[in-house]
C-alpha cells in the first residue's frame, strides 16, 4: 500500500522529466524537512526513467553551510541517480535580497529552460 499524499502528483512528473531542479532554504545546515521527504520518496520509483540532469539552488543565513549539502548532493543524489550537474547556485544573508543575485539567478533559471527545450526539440 503506498500513501495517499502530494507525492502522487509528482511521481508522474518525475517519471517524465529530464531534469530537477532541487531549490531550498538551508535548515540547519541540510535541506528543509519537506523537501528531503520528497527526496527520500524517489527509493519508489528507483531511478525516475528520464531523469538525466539536476541543478541545485540554495539559500542560507552563513556561507558556511554548504559543504555537506553539496558534498551529498554530488556523491549521493547525482552520482546514484547517475545525473549531470548543471550548475550550483547559492545566496546567502543580504545576497537573499539582491537584486544582482535575483539577476544572475533569473539567467541561471534561463539558461537551464532553454536546455530543456533544446532537448525537447531533439
Ligand atoms: C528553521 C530554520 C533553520 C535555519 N537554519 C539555518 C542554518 O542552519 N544555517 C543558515 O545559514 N541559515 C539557516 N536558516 C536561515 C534560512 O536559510 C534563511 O532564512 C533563508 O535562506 C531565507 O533567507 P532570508 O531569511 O534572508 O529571506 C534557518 C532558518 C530557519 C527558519
Amino acid at each position: 500500500m503506498h500513501s495517499q499524499d502530494d507525492m502522487q502528483e509528482i511521481y508522474p512528473v518525475l517519471s517524465e522529466a529530464e531534469m530537477i531542479v532541487l531549490a531550498s532554504p538551508v535548515y540547519y545546515h541540510s535541506f528543509t524537512g519537506q523537501l528531503q521527504c520528497a527526496i527520500n520518496r524517489i527509493y519508489a520509483l528507483d531511478k525516475p526513467a528520464n531523469l538525466k540532469k539536476a541543478a541545485l539552488i540554495l539559500s542560507s543565513g552563513s556561507d558556511q553551510v554548504y559543504d555537506g549539502m553539496i558534498y551529498e548532493y554530488q556523491n549521493s543524489f547525482l552520482d546514484y541517480l547517475k545525473l549531470e550537474d548543471m550548475g550550483i547556485y547559492t545566496a546567502f544573508d543580504k545576497q537573499n535580497k539582491s537584486e544582482e543575485k535575483l539577476t544572475e539567478l533569473k539567467q541561471f533559471g534561463k539558461s537551464l529552460k532553454n536546455i530543456a527545450e533544446k532537448n525537447e526539440e531533439e
